[in-house]
């Protein structure tokens, strides 16, 4: 395809949803399909990268020439990442991570209790994968390029740069997930993209397009952001 060369280069993307358990039959999610990341996957794969793929709960099958790597929870998909990220040049995280897990998962079904209304969940808070990512420095510890998403609902270019500086990343996707159409589960989506790089910071405005696209769209400004010119 005509942009970039990505060979040589290995490129680790997280994608989908965790899914946080509260007992033996009952979870915690989101309704991330996996869509926008596995076709980040297929694009980086066409470009001639290496590519994993660190997938939670989804039904998609695996694009061709992909490594897929299976996980559950946060912290499975957190043990991945560290372990795949020191070897890779592109970390993208895509992946809807839930904030959030049970203090304790019960090991039996948890029952309703007669004659009271309501229950009560205690939570703790999962690690932010992406951010750990992205404070790894140093030789011994080889840092990729690191890719965010952003999910929101309002004030987007506004949270999006909050979460780029904050969690340290190079790039950051920012989508409108309040968009009927866009987003979670959909075949479209938009975005607005936010680097800092060495030639200084950048914008970009992506509209809507299907997340075949868009994913091309993000991997060519990802290699970019990395010193990677396009081939004529
Ligand atoms: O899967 P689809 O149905 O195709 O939908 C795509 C999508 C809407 C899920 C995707 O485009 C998207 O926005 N993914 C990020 C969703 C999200 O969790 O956003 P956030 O703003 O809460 O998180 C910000 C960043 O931190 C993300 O890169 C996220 O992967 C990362 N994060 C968040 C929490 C956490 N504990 N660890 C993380 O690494």
């Amino acid at each position: 395809p005509p942009g970039a060369d990505a060979r040589g280069l290995h490129i680790v993307i997280t994608a989908g949803p965790t899914r946080e358990p509260l007992d033996p039959v009952r979870y915690l999610s989101n309704h991330s399909s996996g869509k926008m990341g596995y076709a980040l996957a297929a694009s980086a794969v066409r470009r001639g990268a290496r590519v994993t793929l660190i997938s939670g709960p989804v039904s998609l099958p695996i694009p061709d020439g992909v490594e897929r790597i299976d996980v559950e929870t946060a912290l499975e998909m957190h043990d991945a990442a560290r372990r795949l990220a020191a070897d890779s040049d592109i970390f993208i995280g895509c992946a809807a991570v839930a904030d959030y897990r049970a203090a304790a998962r019960a090991e039996h079904k948890i029952k309703k209790r007669k004659g009271e209304q309501g229950m009560t969940l205690k939570l703790v808070k999962n690690p932010d994968i992406i951010a750990d990512i992205a404070s790894r420095r140093g030789p011994a510890d080889r840092r990729p390029l690191v890719v965010g998403f952003a999910a929101e609902t309002r004030d987007l270019e506004l949270y999006a740069r909050d979460k780029l500086i904050r969690k340290q990343l190079d790039m950051i996707v920012a989508n409108d997930v309040s968009n009927a159409g866009l987003g979670f589960g959909s075949d479209d989506n938009a975005a607005l993209l936010l680097w800092r790089d060495e030639e200084g910071e950048g914008s970009e405005n992506l509209p809507p397009q299907t997340k075949s696209r868009l994913a091309e769209a993000i991997i060519e400004r990802a290699l970019y952001c990395l010193g990677v010119r396009p081939t004529q």
